[in-house]
């Protein structure tokens, strides 16, 4: 990110907290400023409907920690390791995976509306049935032996991504009876160093399942709609892809809503 401190998860809108400032001055030596998220944009840290936040947000006020030189300034990851393939989701294997295939873009911006340049952007999703690659993923929906559902891309100087990957499907979860998430794609960017790690979930426009997920509800209604995609025709492709727009902005007055770094 091009400022410091963007993923202070240890000032939130947690009801055990109470700041008011939006930036924190401070005058000790290698002291980093403190950026202070703004109420009424991020998700809750406890949020009943959303069971498992009872598990893991704090019940006691949280003591921010000094970030200094040690805390923002590495370790990073190197960017010769991202290669153009990593940002096609339907090559990575021998043969296609099945489902629509989709382009995802948009710009990483700043609050000021300024592009954040050269920034890692992973991505992580299930696949068309809805069923991730992973080990406690056992719902009765068939794997995709060609698709993985990881994507790395660094943006370019006008702090552009670009994704092209499959429409991901409904999934259950066991939040409720009867649960699903509606189709998402998980979303990390990476700033200077892990402290600086933010994560969020990109949605589709007119998802029949936004309603009733406790995970999106748990977004302040007035920032919902900044997790949902833009069906984006002019990305779309003749004969080949549909495109959707997805701009993620890190601070200012409309920042795109932030979680914590282990949500379904
Ligand atoms: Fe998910």
């Amino acid at each position: 990110m091009t400022e410091q401190n963007v993923t202070d998860h240890d000032v939130t809108d947690h009801d055990v907290t109470d700041h008011s400032l939006t930036e924190h001055r401070v005058t000790e030596p290698n002291v980093q400023d403190r950026y202070v998220r703004p109420r009424g944009v991020h998700p809750r840290l406890a949020s009943p409907d959303y069971r498992s936040t009872a598990l893991r947000a704090p019940r006691r006020a949280l003591v921010p920690l000094a970030h200094r030189l040690t805390e923002t300034t590495g370790p990073l990851y190197g960017t010769d390791r991202v290669t153009e393939a990593d940002g096609d989701l339907t090559r990575q294997h021998d043969g296609e995976p099945l489902g629509q295939r989709i382009v995802v873009h948009g710009r990483v911006l700043d609050g000021d509306g300024r592009p954040v340049p050269h920034t890692l952007v992973e991505v992580w999703q299930a696949n068309a049935a809805g069923r991730y690659r992973h080990v406690v993923d056992n719902w009765p929906a068939p794997i995709d032996p060609n698709f993985s559902g990881g994507g790395r891309v660094l943006t370019g100087a006008d702090g552009s991504y670009r994704f092209t990957t499959i429409q991901p499907g409904a999934y259950p979860w066991g939040n409720h009876p009867n649960a699903w998430r509606p189709a998402h794609i998980h979303f990390s960017l990476f700033g200077r160093a892990f402290t600086q790690r933010l994560v969020t979930q990109m949605y589709f426009p007119g998802d029949p399942l936004l309603p009733y997920d406790p995970i999106y509800q748990s977004v302040p209604e007035r920032a919902r709609e900044r997790l949902v995609s833009r069906f984006d025709w002019d990305a779309t492709q003749p004969d080949w892809a549909l495109g959707f727009a997805f701009d993620i902005v890190l601070r200012g007055a409309a920042p795109t809503p932030m979680e914590e770094p282990h949500d379904d």
